[in-house]
Formats: C-alpha cells, sequence, structure tokens
C-alpha cells in the first residue's frame, strides 16, 4: 500500500503530555516510540498483569527518551487520579485491558470487572481533571461475523464473547459519555489483526502463556519453541479454506494513533475509525509468507474448527483514510519479517 501520513509529516500538533494506560503492552509500547519520536511526552499507566517493565526500557533505548512509568492498577482510583491531578496530561490513549477471547468466556465477570471498572476509573478521574481528549482501543471483534467484507464502520455490531461485549460496552459507556459533554473528544479505534514487531527486534509480541492468536504461534514454531501450527479449520468458504483475517502491522497501527490524536486536536468530536489494512489473508497465506521471510519451515496439522471462529474478516479503511490521513504502508512480508526479527532475536521473549 502507498504510504500517507500527512500528520506526521506536518507537525500538526503541539507537544503533548500523553498517559497510555496500558502503555507497556504489545501495542502500547510501540505507540510510546511513535509518540517520543514525535517530541511528546509519555507517562505509562501499567499494573504489568499482562507486560514486563522491560518494554519500556527497550522503548527507551530505540528512542533515547524518557518514559515515566507508573506500576499502577487502572482500578486504583486514588492513585489514577494523583496521575492525572500531576502531570496536566492533554490526551490519554486508553490501552488497558485483558485480550483473550477464551479466558473471558471462562472468566466473564474477571473480564467485565477489569475493562470496564478500569475504564470507568479512568473517565471519572479524567473528568474531575479536565482532562477529555481519549483514544480507546477497541476491536474488530465488535462487529461479530460480518455479513458482508470489507467492513464499514457503520456495519451492524453483534459480538458474541464477553470480550467483544466489553469493547462494545465501554463504546457505548464512551458515547453516552459524550453525549452528556460534547466538550469530550474521543476516538473509537477498532483494530483488525495487530501483527509484526518494531523493526530492529528490541521489542514485539510477548505472550506470557500459549499464545493463542496466530502469529505468535508461527513464530514460535519457527524459533523452535512450539512442535507445530494447529490450523483450525480449512472447510471455511474462503479460497483456500483457511480463516481469513486482516493482519495490520503494529507499527502502522501505532502511527493511527498519533493521526487520531492530532485529528481530535484539530477537529473535535466522538468519532470510530476501523484500523486494518482492508486487505485479507489466509491462514495457508500467512504461513508462506512467514517461511519465506525466516527460511524456516512451519510444519502444521489441520484440526477442527475453533469454537467462536469467523470465516473472513476485514476493514474498509477508507474512512480513517479520508479524516485521519492514514493509511497502512506495511505488507505481510514486512509484518513476517519483523515478528521474525524479534521473536529469533528474544526467543524467551522479554526474560
Ligand atoms: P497487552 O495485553 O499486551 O496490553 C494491555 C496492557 O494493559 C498490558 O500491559 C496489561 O498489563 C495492562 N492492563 C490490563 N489491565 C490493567 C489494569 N487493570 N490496570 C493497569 N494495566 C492493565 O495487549 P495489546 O495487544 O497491547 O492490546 C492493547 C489493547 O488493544 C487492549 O485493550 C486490547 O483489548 C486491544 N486490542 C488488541 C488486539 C490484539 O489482537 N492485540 C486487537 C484488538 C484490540
Ligand atoms: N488460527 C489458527 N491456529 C492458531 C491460531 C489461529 O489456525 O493457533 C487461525 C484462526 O482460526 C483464524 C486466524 O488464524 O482464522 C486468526 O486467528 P487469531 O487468533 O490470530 O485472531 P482472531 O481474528 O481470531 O482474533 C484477533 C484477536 C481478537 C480481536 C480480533 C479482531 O484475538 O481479540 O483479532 O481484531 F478482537
Amino acid at each position: 500500500m502507498e504510504v500517507q501520513h500527512k500528520g506526521h509529516d506536518g507537525g500538526q500538533t503541539e507537544t503533548m503530555n500523553i498517559l497510555l494506560t496500558g502503555g507497556a503492552g504489545y501495542i502500547g509500547s510501540h505507540t510510546c516510540v511513535i509518540l517520543l519520536e514525535h517530541g511528546h511526552h509519555v507517562i505509562v499507566l501499567d499494573n504489568l498483569c499482562n507486560s514486563k517493565a522491560a518494554s519500556l526500557k527497550r522503548v527507551q533505548k530505540i528512542t533515547g527518551k524518557n518514559i515515566l512509568f507508573y506500576q499502577k492498577d487502572l482500578r486504583n482510583k486514588s492513585e489514577v487520579n494523583e496521575i492525572l491531578k500531576n502531570h496536566s496530561i492533554d490526551a490519554v490513549i486508553h490501552f488497558a485491558g485483558l485480550k483473550s477471547v477464551a479466558e473471558s468466556v471462562d472468566q466473564p465477570l474477571r473480564y467485565y470487572q477489569n475493562n470496564i471498572d478500569g475504564t470507568l476509573v479512568l473517565c471519572e478521574a479524567m473528568q474531575a481533571n479536565g482532562v477529555k481528549n481519549m483514544v480507546f482501543s477497541s476491536s474488530a471483534t465488535v462487529y461479530g461475523n460480518p455479513s458482508t467484507v470489507p467492513i464499514k464502520e457503520n456495519a451492524p455490531v453483534g459480538p458474541f464473547n464477553p470480550y467483544g461485549r466489553s469493547k462494545l460496552f465501554i463504546e457505548e459507556i464512551l458515547t453516552d459519555l459524550y453525549l452528556s459533554d460534547k466538550s469530550w473528544n474521543i476516538a473509537l479505534l477498532r483494530y483488525f489483526n495487530p501483527v509484526g514487531a518494531h523493526p530492529g527486534g528490541l521489542i514485539g509480541e510477548d505472550p506470557s502463556d500459549l499464545p493463542n492468536n496466530l502469529m505468535p504461534y508461527i513464530s514460535q514454531v519457527a524459533v523452535g519453541k512450539l512442535p507445530q501450527l494447529q490450523i483450525y479449520g480449512d472447510d471455511y468458504e474462503t479460497p483456500d479454506g483457511t480463516g481469513v483475517r486482516d493482519y495490520i502491522h503494529v507499527m502502522d497501527l501505532a502511527e493511527g494513533h498519533l493521526n487520531a490524536l492530532e485529528k481530535l486536536a484539530s477537529d473535535p468530536g466522538l468519532v470510530t475509525y476501523n484500523l486494518g489494512t482492508g486487505k485479507g489473508y489466509s491462514v495457508l497465506e500467512m504461513v508462506t509468507a512467514f517461511e519465506k521471510a525466516s527460511g524456516k519451515q512451519i510444519p502444521y496439522k489441520i484440526v477442527g474448527r475453533r469454537p467462536g471462529d469467523i470465516p473472513t474478516c476485514y476493514a474498509d479503511p477508507s474512512f480513517a483514510e479520508k479524516e485521519l490521513g492514514w493509511m497502512a504502508r506495511r505488507g505481510i512480508d514486512e509484518v513476517c519479517a519483523d515478528a521474525w526479527q524479534w521473536q529469533y532475536m528474544n526467543p524467551k521473549g522479554y526474560v
């Protein structure tokens, strides 16, 4: 895809103090790099329940800039309030949340408690401190099984697991908040499938257990940590029978947050954007691309479908392109090369 990053070149916004909840995690750490490289000050709040502080040390190494880090739980009202009070925060990017679909089916209360309570505490603290600019990490999972692809932002929603419903509920809470007070500026970003890593291999995705998602699983097979990939079904109505998804390079995704912040600064309101590439690739296509990038063979076995999986999901990202001047510009070869470099250089993750 072609490059288009109007916001970045023009330096349209002044330096901001940006609070990243969940900023030590996979997408948050990559977003830290982009924000720091664009001259913003970054404050991270993360309880490290699914990440390691080492990710932020690596971000500092990459950028040569400092991050202010608070190892705190987002549900702790007084501590979140203190952070907002003490740092004259201009905007919040709200990544913090639990994200495993399977775990959310087993532990729905934990998921609703963490994701929704955390958001309520954050919004109350923001309101109390007059901070009203927010970018929220939502997910394409809110669309459930789409009736048509590519998916536009106005497509019907209908997630079918507690994780997805927690995302939709939060979107609705934030919408109600905005309707009650139009001085809030909120971007709801619906990510498709974030993959890849920062080039250079210093930061990347570091699942704490067995990976749930395709790309980290393939990476761990390639590096010899796992014996073989299981492909969940080859009997879908897709060109090769395996599931089709919209794999977006995490650096493209990270850049989208900067564009969203710039948009909120110049054109306030509440708005929803799909952040995807607009292209769908099958599981087998991703395996082939990874084999090419890594020079390793990925042994796999076709097994039954995974409950809750859908055949095909990819974005229509044209609204984000039109309004944010943002487009994904890295393809699956770059995704696989960067994911492999991270995995190869860090076979045990951040340990
Ligand atoms: P991640 O688990 O790597 O990052 C989330 C971070 O939030 C972690 O560092 C975790 O420690 C922190 N956290 C969780 N609960 C917290 C709490 N109560 N207080 C403080 N910190 C807390 O996940 P990620 O892949 O970087 O995802 C970031 C966001 O994007 C999440 O909200 C996720 O639901 C959303 N999202 C992710 C994907 C994906 O496939 N990775 C897709 C769509 C949406
Ligand atoms: N897959 C396999 N084997 C695996 C893992 C996955 O064959 O070991 C297949 C799945 O069946 C699917 C495709 O690879 O066809 C992608 O699966 P992922 O688990 O990587 O991603 P999903 O599309 O299922 O879900 C992800 C996140 C969700 C998020 C959604 C949309 O896990 O949280 O993308 O953004 F909501």
